[in-house]
């Protein structure tokens, strides 16, 4: 029987996993494929660190240059994460037509572009699978189901980190530090968890969508993200008396001329599908122009949710090396640069939540400042009362408005003397 033979780039979370599933699944694998799966050599950091599996000691090394340029290799498996050495690695195999496949979707935001565009030039895959919803069939829908429409915007739930600390604090009273440490011993969070929750990772992950929703190619860094530290028990409070959930989601729409992207927290209605999806879950919401609407749920993060896609990606890259295919999962993915519209342009409802001192006039100026531009309000509450000076919270909903109008009524109600700290600003989405 023909041998398959891989080389992995780390065996942490998601390497660990994949190392076990190909272990458990063996002989499926072999009568699907009519050939051998073989991890060849495993590259880490530290070789004699525990890990979720056991692996030969003879195949780890340290030296991520072995495992590339083995004698023989037909696949290269990328699960080290970080942008060097896995990008080097990842354009030597594509170089020498070696297929790869990665979950790593900060070095695809950043250099997708290119290193599909090597992949193509030498007849070689690159799968990502795993870099998107984590054991969601994402990509292969977009990539593959949807090739015969044309999608006009998504939304989606793409960070698991974040969808967890934000149910453990709302349902558990959980503090933000306590769940985040509670993701990172579950294996959600990245090796640098800033990077899920101040938004960084939705936003790669936003990118590599937009490349195949809209063919887009776009630096990740102009896309407008927040993340879930500012938010405040109190906004969940609020969100839950108006009848929606807090979310973080990543927003992209084809405008046409113009692709409009932004990762952010947003009010999303209780009865939704999206404000339903809780703890590690990942959802996304499409809308084909000839399917119209579709929605993918399931687990967004963690070790053998990930390994799944993983492994779904070497049979896949493996499969078109057996069969001579080789390079088709990249074939149909065309790039174009494609301009970003601005947040001042996005068109959406808000709520505001203003902390202010409890005197006459508050709420006139406020719904004056914003009728002035043009929003107009759709509910007010005042939580409380004060008369020593100290803030009380005055909540309001909007009916659709322009964000730039937004932000200069701000400007203006902030400036005032009642006005006793930064506006909460959060948007209402209908996913
Ligand atoms: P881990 O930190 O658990 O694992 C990283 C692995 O890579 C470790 O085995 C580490 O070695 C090895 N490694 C890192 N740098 C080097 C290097 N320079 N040379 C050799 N080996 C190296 O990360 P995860 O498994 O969580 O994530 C891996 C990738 O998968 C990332 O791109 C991440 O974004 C992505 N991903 C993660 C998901 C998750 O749920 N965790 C879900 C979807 C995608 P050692 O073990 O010795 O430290
Ligand atoms: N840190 C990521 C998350 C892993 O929490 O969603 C999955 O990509």
């Amino acid at each position: 029987m023909r041998t398959v033979r891989v080389g992995l780039l780390g065996c942490g979370i998601v390497g660990g996993g994949v190392v076990e599933l190909l272990k458990q699944h063996r002989a499926d694998f072999e009568a699907r494929l009519g050939a051998t799966i073989e991890i060849a050599k495993v590259a880490v950091r530290k070789e004699d660190k525990e890990r979720i599996t056991t692996i030969d000691p003879a195949l780890l090394t340290t030296d991520v240059n072995e495992v590339v340029q083995m004698e023989g290799l037909d696949v290269l498996v990328e699960v080290m994460g970080g942008l060097h050495p896995a990008y080097e690695c990842i354009k030597a195999a594509l170089e020498r037509g070696v297929s790869v496949v990665t979950a790593n979707k900060m070095l695809l935001a950043e250099r997708g572009p290119e290193l599909l565009e090597i992949a193509r030039a030498k007849s070689a895959d690159l799968a990502f699978e795993a870099a998107v919803g984590g054991g969601i069939p994402v990509i292969r829908v977009f990539r593959d189901s949807l090739a015969s429409d044309h999608v006009e915007k998504l939304a989606g739930i793409v960070n698991g980190t974040c969808n967890f600390v934000l149910t453990r604090m709302r349902d558990d009273g959980a503090s933000f530090a306590e769940a985040l440490a509670d993701a990172q011993a579950r294996g959600y969070a990245e090796a640098d968890p800033t990077l899920d929750v101040d938004g960084h990772d939705a936003a790669h992950k936003l990118v590599v969508l937009a490349m195949l929703a809209f063919g887009a190619e776009v630096d990740h860094a102009h896309v407008p993200t927040e993340g879930i530290r500012g938010l405040e028990p109190i906004d969940h409070a609020f969100a839950a008396r108006f009848g929606y959930a807090i979310k973080h989601l990543a927003i992209g729409r084809d405008r046409g001329d113009e692709i409009e992207l932004r990762v952010h927290p947003a009010l999303v209605r209780r009865e939704t599908p999206l404000a339903n999806v809780s703890g590690v879950l990942n959802a996304v919401a499409l809308e084909g122009r000839a399917l119209g609407p579709l929605l993918l749920s399931g687990r967004g993060a963690g070790a053998f949710p990930t390994a799944v896609s993983v492994v779904a990606d070497i049979l896949d890259v493996a499969q078109g090396r057996l069969s001579g295919h080789q390079g088709s999962l990249v074939r149909g993915i065309r790039l174009a640069k494609r301009p970003l519209a601005s947040m001042d342009s996005v068109r959406t409802r808000y709520y505001l939540r203003f902390p202010v001192r409890d005197e006459p006039g508050v709420l006139s100026t406020l719904t004056g400042k914003l009728g002035e531009r043009g929003v107009s309000i759709e509910q007010m509450v005042q939580d409380g009362h004060s008369d020593d000076g100290k803030p009380v919270q005055v909540v309001l909903t909007t009916h659709e408005a322009v964000e730039k109008n937004i932000r200069e009524a701000l400007a203006a109600i902030e400036s005032q003397s009642f006005s006793l700290g930064k506006t909460q600003v959060l948007r209402i989405e209908q996913p």
